[in-house]
């Protein structure tokens, strides 16, 4: 099948990319490199299945001219950093729905008619029901990004309803893995590599959240497509178990030999439209004969190690960081690997 993955070259989309091109599909990737990393596609480079397309959603004629001949679009491309929406309130509605309005408009118009999106658990805004299920009522949105996500999934269904799309979305828990760039366990490595004696918690560390491992949501993604009947599709996608930031944060020091002070800034949020709890129901997703292979612990701990050998990541991203926080902490060096090269640890499953 021919598929466009917008955000291709990011975290998710790229791990889906290895997966749909070994699988024997033919991709283009719609990327603008925001967040994406070439690394992340280096793999693929040269493969007869693979065109790149660097380019920006906002870019409507070329957008137009490489959903020619698509029969599937996975969406992904986002501004996927829930913190700092108040620090630029006009990005998510850009980043997210409007390129969201692009795509879809896109599609129509060369008769694409199957579409995967990337929606998150930040739509429920702070729940009133554990686990959440996909029909819990959530009138309330407490993040930019929450907000944008849900105008995003309104019309993609409403493109269904209006031009005949089957539309699957997928609502994500907090994703771990190989490749993971953005999040808590690259926030607490990144402080810890400044100071391994003392570190900052934002909150009271007694969050609770819910976290599912990259592969294991593809996996779910691709399952759940296959076994589609419906027009619309809605599914979580979660593991049955939650964490708190500070049992988190307790993994990732055992692992470094690391006993740090812990500063917590206090208060049941990190920041805000940081939900103090996520925890999603998955049924629906595992009604179809699906589960995750990894535990959260075991998730983060393999996400911990792809840092510790893939240090770049890290030094890559700190400019982003510098200009969001204000942040004057130097790249983790100390306890991360020196290779510059990706090292993606796949199994032999996927
Ligand atoms: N990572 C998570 O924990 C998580 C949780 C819930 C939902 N999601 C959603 O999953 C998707 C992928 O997230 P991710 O973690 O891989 O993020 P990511 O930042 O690694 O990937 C996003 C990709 O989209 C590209 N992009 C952004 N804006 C673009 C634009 N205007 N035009 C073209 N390309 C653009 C970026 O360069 C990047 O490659 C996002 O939609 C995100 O909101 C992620």
């Amino acid at each position: 099948m021919k598929v466009l993955v917008t955000g291709g070259a990011g975290f998710i989309g790229s791990t889906l990319v290895d997966r749909l091109l070994a699988d024997g599909h033919q991709i283009t990737v719609y990327d603008n490199f925001s967040t994406g990393k070439y690394e992340f596609v280096a793999q693929v480079r040269g493969n007869p299945a693979y065109e790149l397309v660097e380019a920006d959603l906002q870019d409507e004629a070329c957008l137009r001219t490489a959903m020619a001949g698509q029969e599937f679009v996975f969406h992904f491309a986002a501004n996927a950093d829930v913190r700092f929406g108040t620090q630029h309130p006009r990005k998510d509605l850009e980043q997210n729905t409007i390129v969201t309005q692009n795509v879809l408009e896109a599609m129509r118009l060369q008769g694409v008619r199957r579409i995967a999106f990337s929606s998150t658990g930040s739509i429920y805004g702070e729940a009133s029901l554990f686990p959440t299920p996909e029909d819990c009522p959530f009138p309330v949105q407490t993040s930019l990004y929450g907000a944008s996500k849900l105008a995003c999934e309104s019309l993609i269904t409403a493109y269904c309803s209006g031009f005949g799309f089957q539309a699957h979305i997928f609502r994500f828990v907090s994703i771990l893995g190989e490749r993971y760039t953005h999040g808590h366990i690259f926030d607490f490595f990144q402080k810890l590599g400044a100071d391994s004696r003392s570190i900052e918690v934002l909150g009271n560390g007694q969050q609770r959240k819910s976290y599912l491992y990259v592969h294991d949501c593809i996996d779910a993604m691709l399952l759940a497509i296959e076994k589609a009947q419906d027009s619309v599709n809605i599914l979580n996608l979660g593991t049955n178990e939650y964490c708190t930031v500070d049992d988190s944060l307790g993994w990732i020091c055992k692992q470094l030999g690391l006993v740090p002070e812990r500063r917590y800034t206090g208060g049941e949020r990190g920041w805000v439209g940081d939900s103090p709890f996520i925890f999603l129901d998955t049924n629906r997703i595992r009604s179809l004969g699906w589960k995750p292979r990894l535990t959260i612990r075991e998730g983060v701990i393999r996400t911990l190690q792809y840092l510790q050998d893939n240090a770049w990541v890290l030094n890559q991203a700190i400019p982003r960081l510098q200009t969001d926080q204000q942040s004057s902490q130097e790249p983790a060096r100390d306890l991360a690997g020196k290779s510059p090269a990706i090292s993606f640890d796949r199994e032999p499953r996927f």
